[in-house]
């Protein structure tokens, strides 16, 4: 039993509109499946059911425009096809107990032309290219594009993307959308002054910089709840050829701007702690998920010290989740965990995806319980 002061990952918590029935979030992972036309395969459906044990599941980057694609096999929700298959999706975590988020991520200049329409163009903040080398629709790695500078007119296209996709993610019963702020995508090319080289109203200062993430979480809000909007952020982060540290004003500006809408959560990666995290935690108003990942596994002994000693409301976990479907019922009983397989992160098809058994039989839902 957990003292009030002193919380646990297994205790619940409530999240917006959605109780989570502990405080183990599934981060969100690029997995590749979907078809060309962005769709996921049914057995997509198995996949985050299996994993509906998380109190949370925030799902694989999703391109909320067909121009917002930046790698082959990452679906999209744009289309009535693949807004069928993310109910599929939501149907079967829903009956697993389970609750999900989907992560929405328009890639920016990590992208490439064979991705996107012909009539649509690689944007980014400013014209800079990253380098590094970028995956084509063929699988084949070339040198990254130098992106086309957003005009205003684009900048709006975009935001209302976002508030179309989160619609059509909540009407195929997704319980709320992530904005992709973090790991070198468009939106964090916007907060980062390396890739964001810009001196109108979206650059040269903290609050501009910060402007066009808290105007699509604003339109993103208004469209579908504030209460079902999560933001994820890396501050810092070299990812994606970011050159993001000693930017920490730009962040404290984000969090200013996005504090009074109150949205569901923020969602922050981390890699050792820092008095910015600290200080962003204090800021802000709603619930404060921590990702301390990418050193080694995030194992319970890592993630459990975050929550009770209230750095973090709810802790996320990547990699584990792979070949840990059941992963929070493995903390709790202290059941041991299986490795995962990198060669099958990023491949077609069911291996390395569904196949890894549970090593428990799940505990029965109520519908099935006599
Ligand atoms: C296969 C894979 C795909 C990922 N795709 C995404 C993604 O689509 N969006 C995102 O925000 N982070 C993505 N990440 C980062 C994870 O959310 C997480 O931050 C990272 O795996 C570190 O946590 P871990 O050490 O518990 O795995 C991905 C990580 C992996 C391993």
């Amino acid at each position: 039993m957990s003292a009030p002061d002193h919380p646990t990952v297994f205790d619940p918590w409530e999240l917006g509109r959605c109780e989570l029935a502990n405080r183990v979030v599934m981060a969100p992972m690029t997995r590749n499946r979907a078809d060309d036309d962005g769709v996921l395969p049914d057995y997509a459906a198995t996949y985050y059911a299996q994993r509906a044990g998380a109190g949370l599941i925030v799902t694989e980057g999703t391109q909320p425009s067909a121009a917002g694609k930046g790698y082959p096999g990452t679906p999209g929700v744009h289309s009535d096809d693949q807004e069928r298959a993310w109910a599929r999706v939501a149907d079967a975590v829903h009956a697993a107990g389970g609750r999900i988020f989907c992560q929405l991520m328009h890639t920016g200049r990590i992208g490439h032309q064979s991705h996107i329409p012909a009539d649509a163009r690689v944007v980014a903040p400013s014209a800079v290219a990253a380098n590094l080398e970028v995956e084509t629709a063929d699988r084949t790695m070339v040198p990254a594009p130098v992106p086309v500078e957003l005009d205003d007119a684009g900048i709006a296209r975009i935001v209302e993307d976002f508030a179309s996709a989160a619609t059509r993610a909540v009407r195929a019963g997704l319980d709320g959308v992530e904005l992709h702020a973090a790991n070198g995508y468009l939106l964090h090319q916007f907060l980062s002054p390396g890739t964001n080289r810009r001196t109108d109203r979206w650059g040269g200062s903290p609050e501009n910089r910060a402007r066009f993430v808290a105007e699509v979480t604003t339109a993103v809000a208004e469209a579908v709840g504030a209460d079902r909007v999560g933001v994820r952020i890396s501050p810092g982060g070299q990812f994606n050829d970011m050159a993001d540290k000693g930017n920490d004003d730009t962040y404290v500006a984000l969090v200013e701007a996005l504090a009074p809408l109150r949205p569901a959560y923020l969602h922050s990666l981390r890699r050792r702690s820092s008095p910015l995290h600290e200080q962003l935690r204090a800021l802000w108003p709603t619930a404060y998920v921590l990702n301390t990942g990418f050193m080694g596994a995030s194992e319970l002994d890592d993630v459990a010290p975050l929550v009770a000693d209230g750095h973090a409301d709810l802790v996320s976990v990547g990699r584990l989740f792979i070949s840990n479907p059941d992963l929070v019922a493995r903390w709790r009983h202290g059941l041991p965990r299986a490795a995962w397989d990198e060669d099958t992160f990023f491949t077609a098809g069911e291996r390395g995806y569904v196949d890894y058994p549970a090593h428990t039989v799940p505990e029965p839902t109520p519908r099935s319980s006599s």
